[in-house]
C-alpha cells in the first residue's frame, strides 16, 4: 500500500509514467471512452479548507472512472476535536478505499496516513500541495512536448505550491527558479529536505523577478496570502507588491514562455486580468489537467497489480522534439 503525501513519495519513473497514463486518461475521457478503473471503488474526501478544483476534479473523475466519493467537510468530522486522528484514520480506513484529505496542518495529514489501512493522498496541507504538481507536469508536457532541460520560473511566495513543484521539476531534470521577496523563499530546512530528496536537482533562488523571468519556459504564480495565513494579508501584500506577474514582467520572458497559476487567483494582486487572460496563460487547462493526472494516481494506488512492470513499461510514440 502507497501513500502519496509528497511528489517525492514518486520516483522520476512513477512520476513519468502517471503523466502518460494521465494523458491517455484525457485523451480516453474526450472520446467518451473512461476505462472502468475505479468500478467499485469508494474514495472519501475529507476537506478542512475550502476547495473548488480540488474537490471537483477529485469527485468527477472518480465517477468517470466508474468510482464512487464521499465528501465531508473538517467540521464534520472534527479531526482532532470531535474525535482523535488516528482514531478517524482507523475507522474510515475500514469504509472506504482510498482518502484525500485538505488540512491546515501538513501533521495531520501525515499522522492520519501512519494509522489508515488505505492509501491516502495530500489534497493540500499548509506545507505542500502534490496533486497540484502532477497536473501542473502534465500541463508543462502538453504545452512543450517535454519536461526534461524546461525552466520553471515560480514568481511570488515560497509556499505549498512552489515546494511541490520544484521537487516535481527537480526529479524530471528541470530547473526550478524562486523568484520570491526576502524572507518568502524556500527555508534551509526545505533546502536540505530538497537536496537530499532530488539530489543533482537545479533549485535556484532569485529575488529578481524581472532577471528570473528571461529564463522561463514557464512563469508560475499563486496567491500571495495562502489559506490559513489571513492575519498576515496586509503585510504581505506590501512585501509582494513588486512580485505582481504583469503584462511588464511577461514582456521580459521569453516568446515562447507560458503563464502558470494553479488558482484560485487574486486579480489585481499577484497577477493581473491583461496576463491571466492572454493567449500566453494556460491556467484554465491547467485547472483542467489537474482532474486527469489525479485519475491516474488514483487508478494506480488502487491497482492490485504489481506496479513496477506498468512504470517501467516505455511510451510507444518517439519523445517529440523541443518546441524552441
Ligand atoms: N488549485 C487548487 O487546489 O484549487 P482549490 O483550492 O479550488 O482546490
Ligand atoms: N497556496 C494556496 C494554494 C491554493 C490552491 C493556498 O494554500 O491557499
Amino acid at each position: 500500500m502507497r501513500h502519496f503525501l509528497h511528489l517525492s513519495d514518486l520516483t522520476a519513473d512513477e512520476i513519468r509514467y502517471l503523466l502518460r497514463e494521465a494523458a491517455r486518461l484525457k485523451a480516453l475521457h474526450r472520446k467518451r471512452k473512461d476505462p472502468q478503473l475505479l468500478a467499485g471503488r469508494v474514495v472519501g474526501l475529507v476537506f478542512e479548507k475550502p476547495s473548488l478544483r480540488t474537490r471537483v476534479s477529485f469527485e468527477s473523475g472518480i465517477a468517470q472512472l466508474g468510482g464512487k466519493s464521499i465528501f465531508l467537510s473538517g467540521a464534520e468530522v472534527g479531526l482532532g476535536a470531535r474525535e482523535s486522528i488516528p482514531d478517524v484514520a482507523r475507522t474510515i480506513g475500514q469504509y472506504v478505499d482510498a482518502v484525500v484529505l485538505r488540512v491546515f496542518s501538513h501533521a495531520t495529514v501525515e499522522i492520519f496516513a501512519n494509522h489508515a489501512d488505505c492509501p491516502v493522498v495530500n489534497g493540500l496541507s499548509d506545507y505542500n500541495h502534490p496533486c497540484q504538481a502532477l497536473g501542473d507536469l502534465l500541463t508543462i508536457q502538453e504545452v512543450f512536448g517535454d519536461l526534461e532541460g524546461r525552466t520553471v520560473v515560480f514568481v511570488g511566495d515560497g509556499n505549498n505550491v512552489a515546494r511541490s513543484l520544484a521537487i516535481g521539476c527537480g526529479k524530471l531534470g528541470m530547473r526550478f527558479i524562486l523568484a520570491a521577496p526576502a524572507g518568502y523563499g524556500f527555508d534551509e530546512s526545505y533546502l536540505q529536505q530538497f537536496r537530499r530528496l532530488v539530489p543533482g536537482g537545479e533549485l535556484v533562488q532569485n529575488g529578481d523577478a524581472a532577471h528570473a523571468v528571461r529564463e522561463a519556459d514557464a512563469i508560475y504564480t499563486d496567491v500571495w496570502t495562502s489559506m490559513g495565513q489571513e492575519a498576515e494579508r496586509e503585510k504581505r501584500q506590501r512585501s509582494f507588491a513588486r512580485y505582481q506577474v504583469n503584462a511588464k514582467l511577461l514582456a521580459l520572458a521569453p516568446a515562447h514562455a507560458r503563464v502558470m497559476h494553479c488558482l484560485p487567483a487574486h486579480r489585481g494582486e499577484e497577477i493581473t486580468d491583461e496576463v491571466l487572460d492572454s493567449e500566453r496563460s494556460v491556467v484554465f487547462p491547467q485547472a483542467g489537467n489537474r482532474m486527469h493526472a489525479q485519475k491516474a494516481l488514483l487508478a494506480w494506488l488502487l491497482d492490485d497489480s504489481p506496479r513496477e512492470r506498468k512504470v517501467a513499461k516505455k511510451p510507444k510514440a518517439a519523445r517529440k522534439s523541443r518546441s524552441r
